[in-house]
């Protein structure tokens, strides 16, 4: 098959890239290197069967010709990240509506099959720290405070692949990843285990926001990629919304304790506001837990690499190319370029 990775060259989408030349199809990228980087995909520079097109997937004819060629698209391209949302609230929430609206769109024109990459922060704040489900309720802070523009545009994207699947006929997957990590993703935009793993690794004091006693649990990239893959195998999934995670659960503080010893490291553990990061109204949740029996049901899905090894594999990647390797490249890149 040809499949197209909108935002392929990011953290998952580059990992997926890999996992799906490796099954023997055709890879088509695109991807504006805005938070992706040349770097996640150079080894593939010379892949047959990898073709990359640096570009942003607004521009309507060149993702017009994509998708015209792929059989299925997976769709990544997002602005990702708490603090770039933060940051650039119009330019998350014009990138994270409009990519998918045009996406979806042309997949229906052409009869294209699509998975949209959707996030747990759909949930919003719960308040009870329970498993969360994909019928639960949503529950969000008010307009006012940026952080919820995210989840906010992610929830329309759902929507929006829903509303496409009923009255038109998509062929739509929706997965909702739960703070997947991984060798190749940076900790510019706020991403908590590399952040942790380079502070710890050049000693410098590791920064835990708030009070580092809210919970979060983390899922291995490679389990994400499988779980995409399956779903998008699954003929029962269409239409249909899962959460992509792994039920164990860690506190921050125990977070940063644990990446302090495997490191061997002299960090002080410091803690400061959200506000000083994040500014000022900044809200954030207690607990964020998947329920995973569903994607269980429908494809076998379950996680395989426990916290202790996505820590270790974070870990090694830095060791390898050093603890301030700067992870992001928004440079003219030298890789190949399909014809537009
Ligand atoms: N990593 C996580 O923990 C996590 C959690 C929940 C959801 N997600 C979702 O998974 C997807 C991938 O996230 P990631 O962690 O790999 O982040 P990432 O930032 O590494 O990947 C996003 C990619 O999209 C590209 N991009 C952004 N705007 C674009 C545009 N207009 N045209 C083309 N490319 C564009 C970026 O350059 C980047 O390579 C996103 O949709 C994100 O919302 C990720």
């Amino acid at each position: 098959m040809n499949i197209l990775i909108t935002g392929g060259a990011g953290f998952i989408g580059s990992h997926l890239a890999d996992a799906i030349l490796e099954r023997g199809d055709e890879v088509y990228v695109i991807d504006d290197l805005t938070t992706g980087s040349t770097e996640n995909i150079a080894h593939l520079r010379k892949h047959p069967r990898f073709h990359f097109i640096h570009d942003t997937m607004l521009n309507e004819s060149v993702l017009n010709e994509l998708v015209n060629k792929c059989d299925h698209i997976y769709h990544l391209a997002a602005v990702v990240g708490v603090k770039l949302v933060v940051d650039s609230p119009v330019r998350t929430l014009e990138t994270n509506l409009r990519c998918s609206e045009l996406v979806f769109k042309l997949a229906h024109q052409m009869g294209k099959k699509v998975f949209l990459a959707s996030t747990s922060e759909v949930y919003g704040r719960h308040y009870e720290n329970k498993p969360l489900k994909e019928t639960d309720e949503r529950i969000y802070g008010p307009t006012t405070v940026g952080r919820w523009s995210y989840a906010g545009a992610k929830a329309i994207d759902e929507f929006l692949a829903l509303a496409y699947y009923r009255e038109r006929g998509l062929q739509v997957v929706v997965g909702r990843f739960f703070n997947t990590v991984g060798p190749r993703q940076t900790g510019q935009w706020g991403m908590v285990i590399p952040r942790f793993v380079k502070s710890s690794l050049s000693n410098e004091p590791i920064m835990v926001y708030g009070t580092g006693e809210q919970s979060r649990s983390f899922t291995y990239v490679g389990d994400a990629v499988w779980a995409m893959m399956n779903l998008m195998d699954c003929e029962t999934a269409v239409g249909e919304v899962f959460n992509v995670g792994n039920g164990e659960e860690v506190t921050i503080n125990t977070l940063a304790s644990r990446i302090k010893e495997l490191t061997g490291s002299r960090s002080e553990i410091r803690h400061v506001s959200y506000e000083s990061v994040y500014g000022q109204g900044f809200e954030d949740m207690e607990f964020r837990t998947p329920d995973i029996t569903k994607i269980n049901q429908y494809v076998g899905y379950r996680p395989t690499v426990n916290l202790e090894g996505i820590l270790k594999r974070v870990i090694f990647f830095y060791e390898e190319r050093g603890a301030h390797a700067v992870v992001s490249d928004n440079s003219q890149s030298p890789l190949r370029v399909v014809s537009k």
